[in-house]
């Protein structure tokens, strides 16, 4: 399954700076034993700014350009076609982790949203995911990660 993961503030805000704009170990937490044993994909700014592969996961780059240099255990994909081939070659599921244009682009072959919503509002930040991203999806488990933490998942509507 191609699932979306992301953390977002109140206002929307994603990202400042290419960097998380918070830092909350639960969330930190939750997203590692989620996508552990998994693939996660990734847009190249995002790539930049986490800066080396993520442990014990199929790491995987994508860019238009192809111009972004990789350690040779990550893969490059140039497309959401060779997402979607990715996904059906590999028995785990396949996170998409970001960033906020990757999720633009990939929001139709997204099948099932995990959100954790931050009680923030990120006054200065200069990404955001779109208004709508979630529309089509409907809420279903929700929970507390503690300190103010909540996720929710989406399910596509069938
Ligand atoms: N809060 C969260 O959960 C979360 C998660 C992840 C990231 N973030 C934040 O989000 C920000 C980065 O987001 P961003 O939107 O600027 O960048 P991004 O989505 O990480 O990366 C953008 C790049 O990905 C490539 N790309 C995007 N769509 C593609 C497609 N369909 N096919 C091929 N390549 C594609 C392009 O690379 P090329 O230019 O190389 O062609 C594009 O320039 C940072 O602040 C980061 O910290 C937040």
């Amino acid at each position: 399954m191609i699932i979306g993961i992301v953390a977002v503030a109140r206002n929307g805000a994603i990202g400042r700076d290419n960097k998380l704009p918070w830092h909350y170990s639960a969330d930190l937490k939750f997203f590692k034993r989620t996508t552990m044993g998994n693939a996660v994909v990734m847009g190249s700014r995002t790539w930049q700014s986490i800066g080396r592969p993520l442990p014990e996961r199929l790491n995987v780059v994508l860019s238009r350009t192809g111009d972004v240099k990789l350690p040779p255990e990550v893969r490059l994909i140039g497309s959401k076609e060779e997402l979607v081939e990715l996904a059906n070659e590999i028995d785990s599921d396949v996170f998409v982790i970001g960033g906020a244009s990757v999720f633009s682009s990939l929001r139709d072959v997204i099948e099932k949203w995990i959100v954790t919503y931050i009680p923030e509002n990120i006054d200065d930040a200069d990404t955001f995911l779109p208004d709508d991203l979630f529309d089509g999806f409907t809420p279903g488990d929700e929970f507390d990660l503690g300190d103010g933490l909540v996720v929710r998942v989406f399910e596509r509507d069938q």
